[in-house]
């Protein structure tokens, strides 16, 4: 089992990995959609608490008409062959960003995904559809003002104004297709995230390179800001203050 909790991934390279085979972008998103249902299975099958998918973003808008109605009817595809499957896996799936702007029957369809799937309780799949980090941040801001004027925000207050506080940080960042960006995904969440970005296309990606990236990124050490000594103190910390709770419940027979 992964100890990375929530996994988000920027599915980049579609549109060149078709035109290295002298067909249209579309194409490349038409098979990189393929590539989805085979990581979302593999996501539950590491043990994954969270996985977040980064679909359409805010900016895709300025793409050509077809292409960007091309990634509308690939989401709707996806959800009408998937959804079933969805349900009996237990994977709970939502959409985050703003969808209003969607056709209407792909708005229903999400809709209807999102209810029969809401008592789930493995896998949380997100997809991330006309979505922003910025927009999202500033969403949440203005939700907490229009809550409460007179309050100061907190952290945990934006922690949980975002569109989905139960996937919690993002523990690992992904991109596929070689670039080197996080291009507005996951801003909030991802500001303890380990990136990692492969030169494989979206359409190549596998469960196998999947797989070996978790294992890889699983090694790491993660500091959070402190330097490795710190580290190695906050455990030895942490686990004597279990030691202590432990003797003090006088529970030790149990453990
Ligand atoms: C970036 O590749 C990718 C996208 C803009 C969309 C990703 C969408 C899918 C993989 C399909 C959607 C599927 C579902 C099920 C919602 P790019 O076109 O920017 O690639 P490029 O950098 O090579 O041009």
């Amino acid at each position: 089992m992964s100890n990375l909790k929530h996994v988000a991934i920027i599915m980049d390279g579609n549109g060149r990995w078709a035109n290295r085979r002298l067909r249209p972008r579309i194409w490349g998103h038409v098979r990189g959609s393929g590539v989805v249902s085979d990581i979302v299975q593999s996501a539950d099958d590491l043990g994954i608490r969270a996985l977040t998918l980064y679909a359409f973003s805010t900016e895709n808008w300025s793409r050509p008409l077809e292409e960007v109605s091309t990634l509308f009817k690939l989401l709707k595809k996806f959800l009408v062959k998937e959804k079933d499957r969805l349900l009996a896996n237990n994977v709970k799936f939502k959409v985050i960003g703003d969808i209003r702007s969607l056709p209407a029957d792909t708005i229903e369809l999400i809709e209807e995904v999102e209810k029969t799937t809401r008592n789930a309780t493995g896998l949380l799949l997100t997809f991330a559809f006309n979505y922003g980090g910025r927009a999202e941040i500033v969403r949440a801001i203005n939700s907490l003002q229009i809550e409460n004027p007179d309050k100061l925000i907190s952290e945990e207050d934006l922690a949980r104004s975002m569109y989905r506080p139960e996937s919690g940080d993002v523990d690992l960042m992904i991109r596929t297709g070689g670039e080197q960006r996080i291009s507005n995904f996951m801003l909030w969440q991802a500001a303890y995230a380990e990136l990692f970005f492969t030169p494989t296309s979206w359409p190549d990606f596998t469960p196998e390179e999947f797989r070996k990236i978790i294992d890889n990124v699983s090694g790491r050490e993660r500091r959070f800001g402190a330097t490795s000594s710190r580290v190695a103190l906050k455990q030895t910390l942490s686990q004597a203050e279990k030691n202590r709770s432990i003797f003090s419940q006088g529970t030790l027979h149990h453990v």
